[in-house]
Order: C-alpha cells, then structure tokens, then sequence
C-alpha cells in the first residue's frame, strides 16, 4: 500500500482505476472517504453537499443503462477517432480506451458507489466548485485506503433518468459518481504533460521555467 502520509506520492499515483473486483468494501472504510470527502472547501462552508452510499445491485443497474447508453452513442465513438491527449502515449491511450469500456460494462458491479449531489436550483461552475473538492479527497482517500475509484460524470448525458434511477428529489442534482472497488490491477504514476506545457509565468504564453 502506498505510503498514506505521504500527500505527494498520494496525488500522483491517484490514476483512474476502473477495473475493479467485485469484493466486499468494509463499511468503516466508506465512512472514512466520506469523512475526508466532508473536510473539504466549500464555498461559504454552507455544505450544501450530500452524498448517496449506494449498494443496491436495482439502482446501479439502472444509470449503467444510461452510463453505457452515452458510451454507444458518444464516448466510444470520439474515444474511437481522438489522439492521445498530452503527456500519454498511443499504447497508454489505447489501454486507456480498453479500461474505460471495461467499466463501461462492468460500472454497476463495483460493491459501492458514492454519489455527489448537491442541493441546488440550477448547476453552474460556481455550485460544481462547492463538490468536486470533497470528490478529489475521496478519491484520493479511497487511493490511500488501497480502493480504486474513477471521477465519472458520463450519467449526466441522460441526467434526468439516471437521475430518477437514483431517486434523487426536486431541487437536488448529481455532479459525480464515484464507484469504489479493490483494484485488479496496481496502481502507478498518472500521465500528464510536463509543467512548462501548461504554466506561464507572469503574462499569459510566457513559459515558466521549472527550479532545476
Ligand atoms: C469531470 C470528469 C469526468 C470524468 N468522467 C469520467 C467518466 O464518466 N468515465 C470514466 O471512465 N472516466 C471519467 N473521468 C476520468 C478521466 O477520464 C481520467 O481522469 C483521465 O483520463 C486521466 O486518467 P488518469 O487519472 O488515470 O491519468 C472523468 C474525469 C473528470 C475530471
């Protein structure tokens, strides 16, 4: 297991993982990612969060129909004539593509999914940006914890079904689902572009030059 004090090795190693055995996930473990989930910022500190634990074999099925239905129709196909995004190889996007069918099919089996949701009107950039850090701690609890997990927003494509699967009452909408599972595989570095790729120093395209 990864070192789990230390933050870094945490955070680079927290790669989507979407194969997932189908074991049992202790329920104190649960508990402790939405603890950490809980202990992020939100704007106001008006914890307008809420979160779905969801185990229900019926009820995860139910949005995999929908998840997968946005595969047939979108994701695969784009996955299908896109080129590796930066800083990933073909080999490394083409394994990518195998995973994200993977649990394409399989999403409904992880043994737990966590659902953000938040009580809102009308989702914006400024409600997403009251969840989506309580979903990276998660993320990268469940990682220290030894469990795979994925961010995945693909549901929202048929947001109003998969959000009547879910049951979710008027007023209140899902941002993520995050299904939890021990990993088959093992976890490693994420692929990403080198920092001078992505910073500018000071005035917008000016290259910023990392410390040797
Ligand atoms: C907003 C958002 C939505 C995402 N939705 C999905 C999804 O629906 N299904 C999925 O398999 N991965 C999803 N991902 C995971 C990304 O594809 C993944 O983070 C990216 O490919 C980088 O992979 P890595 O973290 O393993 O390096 C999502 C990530 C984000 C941030």
């Amino acid at each position: 297991m990864a070192d789990a004090n230390d933050v870094f090795e945490i955070m680079h190693t927290t790669r989507a993982m979407r194969r997932l055995r189908t074991d049992p996930v202790p329920d104190e473990l649960i508990a402790k990612i939405l603890k950490a989930g809980i202990s992020a910022a939100n704007g106001g500190n008006a914890q307008k969060w809420r979160f779905m634990v969801i185990k229900d074999p019926a009820v995860k099925k139910a949005v995999q129909v929908c998840y997968k239905r946005a595969y047939d129709e979108i994701i695969g196909p784009r996955y299908a004539s896109s080129a590796p995004p930066p800083g990933v190889t073909k080999e490394r996007f083409a394994r990518q593509h195998r995973a994200v069918e993977y649990l394409t099919e399989h999403f409904h089996e992880a043994p737990v999914w966590i659902v953000a949701c938040l009580e809102d009107s009308a989702p914006t950039r400024w409600t997403g940006s009251s969840v989506y850090p309580a979903v990276q701690n998660m993320l990268l609890a469940a990682r220290a914890l030894g469990l795979g997990s994925t961010l995945t927003t693909r549901h929202l494509f048929y947001e109003k079904e998969a959000e009547a699967a879910l049951g979710l009452p008027e007023g209140v909408h899902s941002y993520a689902i995050l299904p939890i599972g021990y990993p088959m595989g093992n976890f490693g570095p994420v692929g990403r572009a080198a920092l001078s790729d992505v910073v500018y120093a000071e005035r917008w395209g000016q290259p910023y030059r990392e410390p040797a």
